[in-house]
C-alpha cells in the first residue's frame, strides 16, 4: 500500500529532500505522524466572500477533515479560483476553464492522493470537475447545497421570480420599493440558488454520475445533515484511495448517459449541455451534442420544480430529493454502475421513495411530458442550437416570424425599449455576438427581456434565438448556443430584421428561410470582427475555445495528463 500513494514520493522521503517536505508543513503545528503513510486528501474549497453562494464552505470544509481524520487520513485545504455567478463581469463563464486549469495544476503538483472537491454556484462544479478528471485520482465532490426557499408576503421567491419581477417593474406593475423588499427576502439563508438553475443541476449531475454520496444533490445548505454528508464523504474518500478507484473508473460513457436522462427528469439547465460536453472531453468518452436529443426522448418531466414548474429546491428535498427522482427514472438507468459510496446507483436507490407527487411526480403520471432539452439543427444553426421545451410556451414551439436582429448585447439594450420598434408578438428577437469568441464568454443574456411595449400589452413570451446561454433559472421559448457563433460567420452572424424565421422544436429544426446563394452571398461580404482582447488569458481564451456543441473546453486542455510528475527539482 505505502508504494501506491503518491504522497510518499513527497513525504515518504529520506535525507534533505523530505526534511524540505515536511519541515515546512510543520510550521502549521502538524505532528511527525501525520506524514507516515497516511493517505493525503487534498480539500479544494472555491470559498470565497466574492463566491456568496459558496461563502459557507469553509464550515463544511471543516465537517470533511473531520471525516478524513476518522478515517485514518491527513487532509489539506487548498483553494482554487472561485467563480461566483451574480458579480463577476463579464461572465463567470469566460473564466470555467482557466479555474479548471488551476485544480488540475494544483492537484497534480502537490502531495494530494485523492481529492474531495467543494463547490456550489454554478461553474465551480464543473471547473473543479473538469480538472480533477485531467489528473484523475480517486474524488468526491462535495456541492454547498440550495438556499431555503426566499420568503416575500407568504409565498415563495427564488431566483426564477427575478425576471418576472423586471418584466413587472418594467411595465411598472411593481416599484423600485417592492422589489428592494424582495430583493432581501429572497436569499434568506447560506447556499445557492433555491431552484433547479445550474447549480442545483450541476449538483445533480454529480451525484447520478456517481461522483458525490446520495443526498448531495438536494439536502440544503442549512441543513445540519449538509455537514453529516461532508463528514462522511471525508471518510469515504480515504477508502477510496485504498481502494485506489480513480474518477475514470467511475465517470464511464454509461454514467453520462444517466446524468443525461436525469437531467431531463430534473428540467434541468441548458447549461448542463456544455459542462457535461467539457467534463467528457476530458476523460476523452464520447459524448456528442446529438446523444442529449436522443437520451433525453422519452424521458418526461418528474420534477416540478422551478423554472419549469413550481416548486423549490427545499421542497424537492422534503419529498424524497434526487434519489426518489431517479427510483422513478429507474427503467431508463444503467443500475450497475459504481458510485464514489462503493454502492451501485441501483442499490443507492434501496427504499428511495417520493413522499410528495406533485413535486417528485411518477413516471406513470409525470408532471410534463416536454423534455428538458431538446438539440436543433437547421441553417441557421449548422452545428446545432439548444431549447428547454419544459420552461417554454408550448403555442411557440412551432413559430415561423420576421427577424429583429440586434447585432450586439449594446445595440439590444439601446433599442429595445424605444417606443418605434417595428414589433410585435409573432416577432422573433434575434441577438448575435454574445457567443464564446465574440463576447467573449458566453454570457446568460439569451432569455433577454422583451420589449416594453409588448409587456405593456400583455405579451409574456416571445421566440428569441442567439448564440449566448440563459440563467438556469431562466425560462421563455429560447433557442441558446446557436453554434457556429456569430462571430465566426456562419449563417447566423448574416441573419438581418425582417428575415423569415421558422422554428420547429418538435421537428427539431431552426431555420432562416432564405436561399443558400442568399446566405452565400451575405457571408462573402461580411467584415472580420476586430478582435476583442490583445493580450492575457482572455486572449488565450478566444485563440482556443472551442465551440458551444463540443463543449466550450480549450482545445489543448481536452484529455488529461494523469497524476505522474514529469520532473523533480529536489
Ligand atoms: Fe450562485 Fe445562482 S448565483 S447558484
Amino acid at each position: 500500500m505505502e508504494n501506491k500513494l503518491r504522497s510518499r514520493e513527497w513525504f515518504g522521503r529520506k535525507g534533505k529532500d523530505g526534511f524540505i517536505y515536511r519541515a515546512w508543513m510543520k510550521n502549521q503545528g502538524i505532528p511527525d505522524d501525520e506524514f507516515r503513510n497516511k493517505p493525503v486528501i487534498g480539500i479544494c474549497n472555491t470559498w470565497s466572500e466574492l463566491t456568496p453562494c459558496n461563502a459557507h464552505l469553509r464550515e463544511l470544509s471543516e465537517a470533511v477533515k473531520k471525516g478524513v481524520w476518522e478515517a485514518g487520513g491527513f487532509p489539506l485545504e487548498f483553494p482554487a479560483i472561485s467563480l461566483g455567478e451574480p458579480l463577476m463581469k463579464p461572465t463567470a463563464m469566460l473564466f470555467r476553464n482557466l479555474a479548471s486549469m488551476g485544480v488540475e495544476e494544483c492537484i497534480r503538483a502537490n502531495p494530494i492522493d485523492g481529492v474531495v472537491l467543494l463547490c456550489g454556484c454554478d461553474k465551480t462544479t464543473p471547473s473543479l470537475v473538469m480538472g480533477a478528471c485531467s489528473v484523475d485520482i480517486p474524488a468526491i465532490v462535495v456541492s454547498g447545497g440550495a438556499m431555503l426557499t426566499g420568503r416575500y408576503k407568504g409565498a415563495g421567491i427564488g431566483t426564477s421570480d427575478l425576471w418576472r419581477l423586471n418584466s413587472d417593474l418594467k411595465k411598472g406593475a411593481i416599484s423600485e420599493e417592492e422589489m428592494l423588499a424582495m430583493e432581501s427576502a429572497m436569499c434568506r439563508s447560506q447556499g445557492h440558488c433555491a431552484v433547479m438553475g445550474t447549480a442545483s443541476s450541476m449538483a445533480c449531475m454529480v451525484e447520478t454520475l456517481g461522483l458525490a454520496l446520495p443526498g448531495n444533490a438536494d439536502i440544503p445548505a442549512a441543513d445540519s445533515r449538509r455537514k453529516v454528508l461532508a463528514q462522511v464523504s471525508g471518510r469515504r474518500i480515504v477508502g477510496l484511495v485504498h481502494e485506489n478507484m480513480k474518477m475514470s473508473d467511475i465517470l464511464t460513457r454509461q454514467a453520462f448517459e444517466n446524468a443525461i436522462m436525469a437531467n431531463a427528469a430534473i428540467g434541468g439547465s441548458t447549461n448542463f449541455v456544455i459542462h457535461l460536453l467539457a467534463i467528457a472531453g476530458r476523460l476523452n468518452v464520447p459524448l456528442t451534442l446529438s446523444d442529449f436529443d436522443d437520451l433525453s426522448a422519452g424521458i418526461p418531466l418528474l420534477a416540478n420544480l422551478q423554472p419549469s414548474g413550481e416548486f423549490f429546491m427545499e421542497d424537492f428535498f422534503y419529498a424524497g430529493g434526487l434519489q426518489a427522482l431517479l427510483k422513478e427514472l429507474q427503467e431508463f438507468l444503467h443500475l450497475q454502475l459504481p458510485t464514489v459510496n462503493g454502492k451501485t446507483i441501483g442499490e443507492n436507490l434501496g427504499k428511495a421513495k417520493s413522499i410528495n407527487k406533485q413535486v417528485i411526480a411518477s413516471i406513470d403520471e409525470p408532471f410534463n411530458n416536454s423534455g428538458a432539452l431538446a438539440i436543433l439543427k437547421g441553417n441557421l444553426c449548422e452545428d446545432g442550437a439548444v431549447i428547454k421545451p419544459s420552461a417554454a410556451s408550448p403555442h411557440l414551439l412551432q413559430h415561423t416570424g420576421k427577424a429583429l436582429v440586434f447585432d450586439n448585447i449594446e445595440d439590444y439594450k439601446e433599442r429595445i425599449d424605444d417606443p418605434t420598434l417595428d414589433v410585435d408578438e409573432t416577432s422573433v428577437l434575434v441577438l448575435k455576438h454574445v457567443g464564446l469568441k465574440g463576447y467573449p464568454g458566453m454570457p446568460e443574456v439569451g432569455n433577454m427581456a422583451l420589449p416594453k411595449k409588448m409587456l405593456e400589452k400583455g405579451v409574456t413570451d416571445m421566440v428569441r434565438i442567439s448564440d449566448g446561454r440563459m440563467s438556469g433559472t431562466g425560462f421563455g421559448t429560447v433557442v441558446l448556443h446557436v453554434s457556429p457563433e456569430a462571430a465566426l460567420g456562419g449563417n447566423f452572424s448574416v441573419v438581418r430584421t425582417g428575415d423569415t424565421i421558422s422554428l420547429d422544436v418538435p421537428g427539431r429544426s431552426l431555420n432562416v428561410l432564405l436561399p443558400a446563394e442568399e446566405l452565400k452571398e451575405r457571408k462573402e461580404q461580411l467584415q472580420k470582427p476586430k478582435p476583442v482582447a490583445d493580450r492575457g488569458y482572455v486572449n488565450m481564451f478566444v485563440q482556443h475555445v472551442e465551440q458551444p456543441h463540443l463543449g466550450a473546453d480549450l482545445d489543448f486542455l481536452k484529455g488529461g495528463s494523469g497524476s505522474e510528475v514529469s520532473r523533480d527539482s529536489h
